[in-house]
């Protein structure tokens, strides 16, 4: 029997974006981002609230996004529980910072992709900004990638944040192919 749960959306999977950004003494912070996703072939937009993050946004124009793993989620979820106006988030996770090659913004070396990002829009309302950015360019490990040079979910241990129960999840296993599973039915 169905159940009534009122407004309880659950639209999962929810990513773990770590935006990476720098202030203007070129100090490097990180933030835990779940209200994101991709919304072009070549674009992410992310909902914001008042961060030191955004203040890095607006001054910067540029940001990376970084996936959380299993392997750094304590310091993925520090991330999103300390702000970078009280402490250096960067040093006291014990993370590396390098300059993105095609913008003004830190690559962490702990997370194993990042995408480098152009501020296209940061559109200010009541609650805070929605932010849309630019691909322009991924990195990742190798260790990582599949022999065709694509990223392999399977080796990443990518985690998704549980809004129903505040957990983190790891990304699971391969169930069915997109695009071709379906023709089962549409051929039958
Ligand atoms: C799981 C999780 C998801 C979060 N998602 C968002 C989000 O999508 N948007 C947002 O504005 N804050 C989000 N936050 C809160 C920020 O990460 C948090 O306020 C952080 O301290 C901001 O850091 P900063 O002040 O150094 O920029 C999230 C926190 C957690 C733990």
């Amino acid at each position: 029997m169905k159940k009534n749960i009122k407004k309880d959306l659950i639209m999962a999977p929810m990513p773990v974006l770590i935006i990476g950004t720098y202030d203007e003494n070129g100090t490097p912070n990180a933030m835990n981002a779940a209200w994101g996703t991709q919304c072009d072939m070549n674009a992410i937009t992310i909902f914001l609230s008042k961060h030191k993050t955004t203040e890095n946004l607006k001054q910067k124009k540029a940001f990376t996004v970084a996936f959380a793993t299993k392997e750094t989620l304590v310091a993925s979820d520090y991330f999103g529980i300390e702000s970078g106006h009280k402490v250096d988030k960067i040093k006291q996770a014990g993370f590396h910072a390098l300059r993105a090659e095609h913008v003004d913004a830190p690559v962490f070396e702990e997370y194993p992709v990042t995408v480098e990002c152009k501020v296209l829009e940061m559109a200010d309302d009541e609650d805070g900004y929605r932010l849309v950015g630019q691909v322009v360019n991924v990195v990742a490990e190798e260790s990582v990638l599949d022999d065709k040079g694509r990223v392999d979910l399977g080796k990443l241990h990518l985690i998704s944040y549980d809004s129903a129960t505040h957990s983190y999840r790891v990304i699971g296993d391969v169930v069915g192919q997109a695009f071709r599973d379906g023709l089962a039915l549409k051929n039958k």
